[in-house]
C-alpha cells in the first residue's frame, strides 16, 4: 500500500470547507486593500533560496528540497514565497511600471522539517508583499493587512509581537557586540550555535537547545543597538499601529528565521499550539531586491500558515463547517422516472441550483437517508404514478411539508426552491 509522504496531507472534502472560507477571506481582504494577485512556479533555481533567503539559515542549510533535473540544474522546490515574488517582479519590471506594488499570493511551500502537529513538509501559505517604498507607512499597512485577515477569520488567540533589526550599520554593530557576549560560553552552547556564532550569530536568540539558554538569557538587546534613524523609524512603526487600533507588544528577542529582514520584524503568536506558535510573521527587506540582481527597491510583506490558522480556529471552536451541500436530491423510485430524476436534475443545475440524483440506484429509504447524509434541503420525488401525471413531488427536509407541481413547471419549482 503506498502512503503519502510523512508531513503531507490530503485535504479531504469534509475539511475543504474550511479551507474556502479562508481563502475566500483572504481574497477578499486584500483586494479590500489594492492587493492583486501573483502566482509563481512551484520550483525554481535553487541559487533563488540560496541567495535570497541566506546560505546560514535552517531553511537553506538543512529544509529544501533540492533536487538535480535532466540537464543537470540545482532545482529548489519553493520554500516561501518572497524571493519567488521578488524574482517574477524584477523579472517583469513591475515596479518600473508602477513605483508601488501590492501582491498578494497564497499556495503550496516545502520545507524538509521534522513533522509535528502544525510543523508539515508540504504546507500553504497566504502571503502579501509591499514593494517600493521605504516608509513606515507601508509597515503599518502589511500588519494591518494581516490583522484585518485575523479579524476576519474570527481568530482572538494570538498576539502581534513586533522588533526591529534596524539598517545594516545597526545590525553589525550588534553582531559584534553579540559575538563578543557569546564567546565565553562557546565551550558550553550547542553545535548549531557554535557555527553560528561567526556567520549568524543573531541566530543564536532564537535556539531551542537548552544548554544555549544561560547564554542567551543576558544577551545584549537589538533595540539598544539601533542607531537614531532605526529607532526613529520603529517608533514611527508602533506610532502608526497604534493611530490604527491594532494591538501589538516589542518582543526585543524577536529574530525570524531567515536573513532577508532589516528594520520591522513581526510575528503572530499563539499560546494554543505547542511548540508551533507562530501562526505568521514577516517584516521588512529593503537588500533583497540587490541580493537579487535588482535595483535597489525596498519591501515587506509576511506570511500565515494556513494550515496553522486552520488548527488555531480548531482550538477556538470556530472552524467554518458546511451546513448545506445540496439544494435539491431527485430521487427516482424506478428504473423508468430514472431518465426523468437525472433530467430534472439537469435542468434545476442550468437555473443555478445544486442537484443530485442517486447513481447507486437504491431503494426510496437508502435515498431519503442518503439526502439527510448530503444535507439536501429539499427532495424532488418520481414514482410511477408522478410520471404518468407528469408531476413531481417537492418536500421540504426541514419541516416535512410537501407540495405536487408540474414537472415542466420550473418557474413553480425555482419559486419554492428561493424560500
Ligand atoms: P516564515 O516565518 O518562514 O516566513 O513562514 C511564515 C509562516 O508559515 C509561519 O509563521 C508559519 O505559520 C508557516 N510555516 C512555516 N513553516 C511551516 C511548516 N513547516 N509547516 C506549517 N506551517 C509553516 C516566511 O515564509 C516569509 N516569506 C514571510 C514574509 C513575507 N516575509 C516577508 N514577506
Amino acid at each position: 500500500m503506498i502512503q503519502a509522504i510523512r508531513g503531507t496531507k490530503d485535504t479531504l472534502p469534509s475539511d475543504i470547507h474550511a479551507w474556502h472560507t479562508l481563502e475566500s477571506t483572504f481574497r477578499r481582504v486584500a483586494t479590500s486593500f489594492g492587493f492583486q494577485e501573483i502566482r509563481t512556479p512551484l520550483f525554481e533555481s535553487t541559487e533563488l533560496f540560496s541567495r535570497g533567503i541566506g546560505e546560514t539559515t535552517d531553511i537553506v542549510g538543512k529544509e529544501m528540497y533540492t533536487f538535480l533535473d535532466q540537464g543537470q540544474n540545482s532545482l529548489t522546490l519553493r520554500p516561501e514565497a518572497t524571493a519567488s515574488i521578488v524574482r517574477a517582479v524584477i523579472e517583469n519590471t513591475l515596479v518600473e511600471k508602477n513605483p508601488l506594488v501590492r501582491l498578494w499570493y497564497m499556495g503550496a511551500m516545502f520545507r524538509q522539517e521534522r513533522p509535528q502537529k502544525g510543523r508539515l513538509r508540504q504546507f500553504h501559505q497566504f502571503d502579501a508583499e509591499i514593494l517600493g517604498s521605504d516608509k513606515p507607512e507601508a509597515d503599518a499597512e502589511a500588519i494591518a493587512l494581516a490583522a484585518n485577515i485575523l479579524r476576519e477569520i474570527g481568530l482572538t488567540a494570538f498576539e502581534l509581537q513586533i522588533n526591529s533589526l534596524g539598517n545594516t550599520e545597526s545590525r553589525a554593530h550588534y553582531r559584534a557586540a553579540l559575538q563578543a557576549h557569546f564567546a565565553p560560553f562557546i565551550d558550553s552552547m550547542s553545535d548549531d550555535s557554535k557555527s553560528r556564532l561567526e556567520r549568524n550569530p543573531l541566530r543564536i536568540l532564537d535556539s531551542k537547545h537548552p544548554e544555549d539558554a544561560p547564554a542567551v538569557k543576558g544577551a545584549p538587546i537589538l533595540i539598544d543597538y539601533l542607531d537614531e534613524s532605526s529607532r526613529a523609524y520603529f517608533e514611527r512603526v508602533q506610532h502608526l499601529l497604534t493611530a490604527l487600533g491594532i494591538p501589538f507588544s516589542v518582543n526585543p528577542r524577536l529574530v525570524r528565521g531567515l536573513d532577508y529582514y532589516c528594520h520591522t520584524a513581526f510575528e503572530f503568536v499563539t499560546t494554543r499550539l505547542g511548540s508551533q506558535n507562530a501562526i505568521g510573521g514577516g517584516g521588512r527587506y529593503d537588500g533583497l531586491f540587490e541580493q537579487l540582481g535588482g535595483k535597489k527597491t525596498p519591501g515587506i510583506g509576511f506570511a500565515f500558515g494556513i494550515e496553522r490558522l486552520l488548527l488555531l480556529l480548531e482550538e477556538e471552536g470556530k472552524l467554518p463547517t458546511n451546513e448545506i451541500s445540496c439544494d435539491v436530491y431527485v430521487i427516482a423510485l424506478d428504473d423508468d422516472s430514472s431518465p426523468l430524476a437525472m433530467k430534472l436534475a439537469q435542468t434545476l443545475r442550468e437555473h443555478g441550483f445544486s442537484a443530485t440524483t442517486d447513481a447507486l440506484r437504491r431503494s426510496f429509504k437508502a435515498q431519503m437517508r442518503d439526502a439527510d447524509r448530503t444535507k439536501s434541503r429539499f427532495v424532488a420525488i418520481i414514482g410511477e404514478q408522478e410520471r404518468l401525471n407528469n408531476k413531481v413531488i417537492l418536500k421540504t427536509m426541514a419541516t416535512g411539508e410537501q407540495v405536487e407541481i408540474g414537472l415542466q413547471d420550473i418557474s413553480a419549482l425555482q419559486e419554492l426552491l428561493k424560500k
